[in-house]
């Protein structure tokens, strides 16, 4: 029978493996077969993006939601949550703050709040592009229509970032009440055909996820190609349905982020907030396993509390200049190079970043 090692090397070579491989890796790999796994996926990432890590500035613009994900700690029914939205002098205040400190990608991230029309939206973002022209602004504000993702288009939206949170038709609508699979679904699509770099993902850990789910989103994202994933453990929180819960560890989602690279070899993977926030050295860890994005907080800090996905999240008393400061630490002392420039997909850089890196086209 293959061993686990000898998989791992075909994945890397050919970059996909059926199914059953996947979940037999998943199931039964051992300490030693994941350091060899980590590091196929470290070489993978260097091939295309050498040491460099990508640093977003985040903004948690709203954490009002109509949604109501069990997992999510900011969902619309939990009446303990502190709500708040930042103005729009405020958002700007923020991405000048992160300009001046050298961001050049803005993600602005919210519940999905009703508040933020197109209308707003696009007055907003026409603000941001007018005011920093050479940086990228990704959304990640949930589900909305293909007329609203292009008009957000139009007024200058780089990317945009909807996890698919999990394959698993059964398990996704047991998660997400009033929710359809096939809209989440649809929006990845439209996304895609409207130009926008897009960013999919999932949870580890969640109540009810075999290993043929997960094995089912790396198929998933296979054959969707976003340009960015985003993986991270998922961590329980008290005010929501699934309190008391066990979630994810880090040596799985690890597992999973390093599978994820030899599948996508070019996609942009983050280390996580949520792995740092169950193993002090959990992005590190994420770095050597093949993610090459960070995305340190530029939110206000007396907001930062309130916008509580999970518990016991960590950065939420640092000033935006700390939190560059700390990651950038991190990422040098993990044997990284920190590159604060737009960060775009390999695939649609100009010649003159590739040939600056040698890619080999
Ligand atoms: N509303 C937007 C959306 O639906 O994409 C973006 C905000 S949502 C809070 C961002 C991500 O947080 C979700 O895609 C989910 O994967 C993650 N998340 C929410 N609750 C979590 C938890 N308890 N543990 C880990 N991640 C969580
Ligand atoms: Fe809406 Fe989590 S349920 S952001």
């Amino acid at each position: 029978m293959t061993s686990i090692k000898e998989l791992i090397d075909r994945l890397y070579k050919e970059g996909d493996l059926v199914d059953e491989s996947l979940v037999h890796i998943i199931e039964n790999i051992s300490e030693e077969d994941r350091t060899h796994l980590y590091a196929k996926a470290l070489d993978k990432k260097n091939q295309f993006y050498q040491d460099t890590v990508y640093m977003r500035g985040l903004i948690e613009f709203t954490n009002y939601c109509k949604q109501n994900c069990d997992y999510c700690g900011i969902r619309g029914k939990n009446d303990k949550v502190d709500r708040y939205r930042l103005s729009k002098e405020a958002i700007l205040h923020c991405c000048e703050e992160g300009h001046a400190l050298g961001y050049r990608t803005f993600v602005l991230q919210g519940g999905e709040d009703p508040f933020y029309t197109d209308e707003v939206l696009v007055d907003l973002i026409e603000s941001i592009k007018k005011s920093y022209p050479d940086s990228a602004i990704t959304l990640s504000i949930g589900e909305r229509s293909y007329e609203s993702y292009e008009k957000l288009k139009k007024a200058g939206v780089d990317r945009y970032l909807l996890r698919h949170e999990t394959a698993s038709k059964s398990l996704y609508e047991s998660l997400h009440p009033n929710m359809s699979f096939e809209n989440r679904r649809r929006c990845l699509s439209d996304l895609k055909k409207l130009g926008y770099q897009v960013g999919a993902g999932f949870m580890v850990g969640l109540p009810g996820q075999t290993s043929a789910d997960l094995a089912e989103d790396l198929r998933f994202l296979k054959t969707l190609e976003p340009e960015m994933i985003g993986i991270g453990p998922y961590i329980p929180h008290e005010e929501t349905p699934l309190k008391g819960s066990t979630g994810g560890t880090v040596e799985q989602t690890l597992v999973m982020v390093a599978l994820t690279r030899l599948m996508l070899p070019k996609a942009l993977l983050p280390s996580t907030t949520a792995m740092g926030t169950l193993d002090p050295k959990g992005r590190e860890k994420a770095l050597k396993a093949g993610a090459n994005v960070v995305m340190p907080n530029l939110s206000p800090t007396d907001v930062r509390e309130k916008y509580e996905l999970y518990k016991d999240k960590i950065c939420t008393g640092d000033e935006a200049a700390h939190c560059r400061q700390c990651i950038e630490g991190r990422i040098k002392n993990a044997g990284f190079r920190v590159d604060m420039g737009r960060g775009d997909h390999v695939s649609i850089w100009g010649p003159s970043k590739a040939s600056s890196l040698q890619i080999d086209w």
